[in-house]
């Protein structure tokens, strides 16, 4: 039931409890210890209170007429606390106290001794008759004790309070410095490295900054040795690719080429010498297996390292991919834009360019089930330099709220970094993605 409270809310209910349970068991003390005081001293009262009319009752004795002095008697003996005393002749007033201030009749109850009163019978020489009676009677006391008790309880009432009040104070100070931890966590948690935490000066709390520094060097760290390895393997990727592609180009293609060459001869020669074309179809089928290898390794060699883009630059092996696209999947209607003007590109910028729409575009068949796709490239001028913005959207279901990149996306960030730019990825509504370029350009 607690378990939700704050803590300053639950301290101060354990502390209020506490101190609570500790004044009532001093004030039942208290009660226990009153009443046993009360029960001894109404019983030395009665005692006192029936030695006194004792000692007297031999004078009154002589008396011809003693009410008068009988009377005085009893009204002496009435100024002893905790008796009462009354003859059979005087009417019984018993002592109720300020009415206000008198406790409850369970307090009164549970404080009187319930011990016998005590009678004296009075008979005279003249032949007066009388009976004194001695009653235990401690009400000014325990109005006394219930008074003590109220004002414990309202002093009490009164630490409690101030105890809590203290509490909620301390806590709060002391806690302060948490609410810069949790947000310091929740900015790590957002990507943001370079924080320090300011030191607290309580032991505990100073472990808990000092702590949350040492994970933001640390997680610094570790973002800058994965943005260093990603470069590293986007540019070996690249080398890699060149170098296969060139393999390919240099020496897989010119020999499929001889081949082709050598089979062609070779049918020509086979043709004169026997007179005849009966193996035509043999001769067929490997020049026409011959002719794949070549398609096959086009192929591989446009994936590999984008030979449209050297021989058509940008614009040219942009629209030949997206030709490749649209016939793939005829039923995307794929738009596209390029800026009039002529791009004054690096290798790398051109590559980084392709990379990403190839990406981009690779996810959208891969993932988006998308009908239309835009793919825009324009100049913005900015001073003193201009940027280009490769823009590609699709109207398809949007890249989920908790989607992890892969290494798709996380080349095309690290890309982007390598070149000086910046690549923003947005869903669109009512529903799409766009994936958007911001390469700087000299
Ligand atoms: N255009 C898109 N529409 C919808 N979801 C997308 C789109 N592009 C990316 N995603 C989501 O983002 C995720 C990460 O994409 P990313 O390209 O990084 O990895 P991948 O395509 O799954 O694998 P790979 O590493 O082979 O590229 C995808 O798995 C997909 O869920
Ligand atoms: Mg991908």
């Amino acid at each position: 039931m607690l378990a939700n409270l704050s803590l300053r809310t639950k301290l101060s209910i354990y502390v209020g409890a506490a101190i609570s349970v500790a004044v009532a068991l001093c004030i039942a003390l208290f009660i226990f210890h009153a009443a046993t005081r009360i029960n001894s001293e109404s019983e030395s009262a009665r005692r006192l209170a029936n030695d006194f009319i004792v000692s007297a009752l031999p004078s009154i004795n002589q008396l011809d007429k003693p009410e008068a002095e009988l009377e005085r008697l009893i009204k002496e003996a009435n100024h002893l606390r905790h008796a009462r005393i009354y003859s059979s002749r005087t009417s019984v007033q018993e002592d109720t106290g300020n009415s206000l201030e008198s406790p409850p009749n369970w307090f009164t109850r549970f404080l009187t001794p319930n011990s016998e009163s005590r009678e004296i019978e009075v008979v005279t020489k003249s032949g007066f008759e009388d009976k004194i009676t001695i009653k235990a009677n401690p009400a000014d006391e325990i109005t006394e004790i219930w008074q003590e008790i109220k004002w414990i309880s309202i002093a009490s009432l009164g630490v409690i309070s101030a105890t809590v009040l203290i509490i909620s104070i301390v806590v709060s100070n002391t806690l302060s410095p948490l609410a810069g931890y949790v947000q310091a966590l929740s900015l790590l948690d957002a990507g943001k490295r370079t924080l320090t935490v300011a030191g607290d000066k309580t032991p505990e709390f100073k472990i808990i900054a000092d702590r949350i520094n040492g994970l933001s060097q640390t997680l610094s760290k570790l973002d800058e040795e994965n943005h260093l390895l990603i470069q590293k393997m986007i540019t070996l990727q690249d080398n890699e690719r060149k170098e296969i592609a060139r393999d390919l180009h240099d020496e897989f293609g010119p020999a499929l080429f001889m081949s082709r060459i050598c089979v062609g001869e070779l049918k020509k020669k086979i043709t004169i010498s026997l007179g005849e074309d009966k193996y035509l179809n043999d001769w067929s089928a490997v020049d026409q297996n011959i002719d794949k290898l070549q398609q096959v390794n086009r192929k591989i060699l446009g994936r590999l390292r984008p030979a449209a883009l050297e021989e058509m630059g940008l614009s040219g092996a942009i629209e030949a991919m997206i030709k490749s696209w649209r016939k793939t999947d005829p039923s995307v209607e794929m738009v596209y834009y390029f800026p009039e003007e002529k791009l004054t590109m690096t290798e790398i910028q051109s590559l980084t360019a392709y990379r990403i729409i190839q990406e981009s575009l690779t996810n959208i068949y891969r993932h988006s089930h998308a009908t239309k796709v835009n793919v825009s490239l324009f100049l913005e001028k900015l001073t003193p330099s201009s940027q280009l913005v490769i823009s590609v959207e699709d109207n398809g279901i949007g890249i989920g709220e908790n989607s992890q990149d892969g290494i798709g996306l996380r080349g095309m960030k690290e890309r982007m970094l390598i070149v000086g730019g910046e690549l923003k990825i947005s869903r669109l509504s009512p529903s799409g993605t766009e994936i958007k370029a911001l390469m700087p350009l000299s």
